[in-house]
């Protein structure tokens, strides 16, 4: 007889262990299944945001911003350093601690709020009142039984085809995440948020970084203001190199070296390398989840089609997260986790996608949350813009971070916020007000009618509003 559950949670990332902790907390009997395990084979729960992306990412890029700063903006302060010396090893098994301490801590959760935790892959079997899914472990199978199901399986990197992801010499972000040694060339196949985040720690730390990108424009998706400012500092100061309309016609992978031959412009280049790290996007993850057993259509892109509140056509089945459309981030699979589970439970749950924030974690940082200036033109929509640089920031200019700048563009004819886009220091911090103004659906003469703390990055907030109204109080 299967063991039979208000809700099964297939997935323990971002999407499904939150998902799964919302049902149990509103009184539903919920199980959570996942197949993820840690190198040493064990059951590890978090998905790919806490054991291969979002937390380890930021633990190495703290680390090789420290690194940077006491190297070469110390001396600033009146601080000298001498026999400064790097250890990599110690400094992967900071990152393999702090992952260790976060997916420890939701089988803690899970125990705190009843929510059964299975480990194995989980396949839909069959539908009807209840739906059967199978979960393979090392031990063999078990059937349970759930009158809801939730699909929070995420999504796996993309690859080059024929090109082989080994990890050691072919990297995807697993590998990025754990080179025992620093490169001394580094290849990255992608200019988007892994290739220019995990380029900047290994670019920092030492190597020499060569970014391949397929695309004639830099940063698509960011404001053109933006990522015109971005590319200026990554390319002049950080010391990235990074190549824009370069088609990869193939990769050779030896012992100790990798080498990519692309075609750029007309010329073919052959370069080579000690290790290539492919982030060329994403790609949602069903593989042998048993859909078809239960007729949930996936798009033509192998996304599982869902409506605005993630139901799939067939009742009782629901999916979140990077298996869905929208952006692929952490918080939103994890707030359509919340939904989901809040509209099992018979309330309401939505998520307003237009207000997801970005964020890019290079140095400085990169975060936005609404439209871009090239998409309010696009689109025909009148709008003022407000831009205020942190050079004129007193707590930027402390800080010795004094790149970049805040960009808010408003209605011309409402003034509400219609997007607020900010390259600079702590810009993933800064970027949380804008995204409440603007779900308060506020406008900019709000924020800059509101008082902000002195010295403090958010003033620059607080001009870019000023300034949408051509009074800038600094500037
Ligand atoms: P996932 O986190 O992918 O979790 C899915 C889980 O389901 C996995 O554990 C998987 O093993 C399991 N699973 C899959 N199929 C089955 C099955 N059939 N049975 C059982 N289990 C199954 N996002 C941010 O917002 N901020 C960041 O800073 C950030 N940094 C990133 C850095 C890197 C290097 C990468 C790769 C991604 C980063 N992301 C970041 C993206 C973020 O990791 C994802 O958006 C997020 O993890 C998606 O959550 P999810 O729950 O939908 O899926
Ligand atoms: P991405 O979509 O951000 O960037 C991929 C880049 O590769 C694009 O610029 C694309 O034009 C380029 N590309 C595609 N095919 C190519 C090819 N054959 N040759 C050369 N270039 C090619 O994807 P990425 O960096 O892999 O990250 C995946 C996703 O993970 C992100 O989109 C984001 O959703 C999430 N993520 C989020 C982070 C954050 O929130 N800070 C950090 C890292 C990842």
């Amino acid at each position: 007889m299967a063991k039979d559950f208000d809700v099964a949670v297939i997935g323990a990332g971002p999407g499904g262990y939150i998902a799964a902790i919302r049902a149990a907390q509103l009184g539903l009997n919920t199980v959570c299944i996942d197949d993820f395990e840690s190198p040493d084979g064990k059951p590890s729960l978090g998905g790919t945001c806490l054991n291969v992306g979002c937390i380890p990412s930021k633990a190495l890029l703290e680390s090789s911003e420290n690194y940077e700063r006491v190297l070469h903006k110390f001396q600033d302060h009146g601080i000298k350093a001498q026999g400064v010396s790097l250890d990599v090893a110690a400094m992967l098994a900071r990152k393999d601690k702090i992952v260790q301490q976060f997916t420890g801590g939701i089988g803690l959760l899970f125990k705190k709020n009843k929510v059964t935790s299975m480990h194995g892959h989980g396949r839909l079997i069959e539908g009807g009142e209840s739906y059967l899914i199978e979960v393979t472990g090392k031990d063999g199978s078990e059937t349970i039984g759930a009158a809801n199901v939730i699909i929070a399986t995420g999504s796996v990197a993309r690859q080059i085809p024929d090109v082989k992801v080994d990890n050691l010499r072919v990297c995807d972000n697993v590998g990025a995440l754990s080179f025992e040694e620093v490169p001394s060339k580094l290849g990255v196949v992608g200019a988007g948020v892994i290739g220019l985040e995990m380029g900047s720690v290994w670019r920092r730390l030492g190597a020499e970084v060569t970014v391949l990108e397929a695309l004639p424009t830099f940063l698509g998706a960011a404001d053109e203001g933006i990522a015109k400012e971005a590319w200026r500092i990554f390319t002049k100061s950080i010391g990235l190199d990074i190549r824009l309309r370069c088609k990869i016609s193939a990769v050779e992978t030896r012992k100790k070296a990798v080498t990519v031959q692309f075609e750029n412009d007309g010329s073919v280049t052959k370069m080579e390398f000690d290790r290539l790290v492919v982030a060329i996007g994403r790609v949602p993850n069903t593989t042998d989840l048993g859909l078809e057993s239960v007729g949930v259509k996936v798009d033509g892109r192998g996304f599982i089609e869902v409506d605005d509140r993630n139901r799939t056509a067939v009742p009782n089945i629901y999916a979140i997260g990077d298996v869905v459309r929208g952006p692929m981030l952490a918080h939103k699979s994890s707030e359509e986790g919340v939904a989901v589970a809040e509209t099992i439970a018979g309330q309401h749950g939505h998520v307003n996608l237009e207000h997801i924030p970005w964020v890019i974690y290079t140095s400085p940082e990169i975060a936005w949350v609404g439209r871009t200036e090239q998409q309010l033109k696009a689109d025909g929509v009148g709008y003022r813009s407000g831009q205020f640089p942190f050079i004129v920031s007193g707590r930027a200019r402390a800080l010795g971070e004094t790149a970049g700048f805040v960009k808010m563009l408003a209605d011309a004819q409402t003034d509400r916020i219609l997007g607020v886009h900010i390259l600079g220091p702590f810009a993933s911090e800064l970027i949380s007000e804008a995204v409440i103004a603007m779900e308060f659906g506020a406008t900019a003469e709000d924020i800059a009618r509101i008082v902000h703390a002195h010295p403090s990055l958010s003033e620059a907030m607080h001009e870019a509003a000023l300034g949408v109204d051509n009074r800038f109080l600094s500037l």
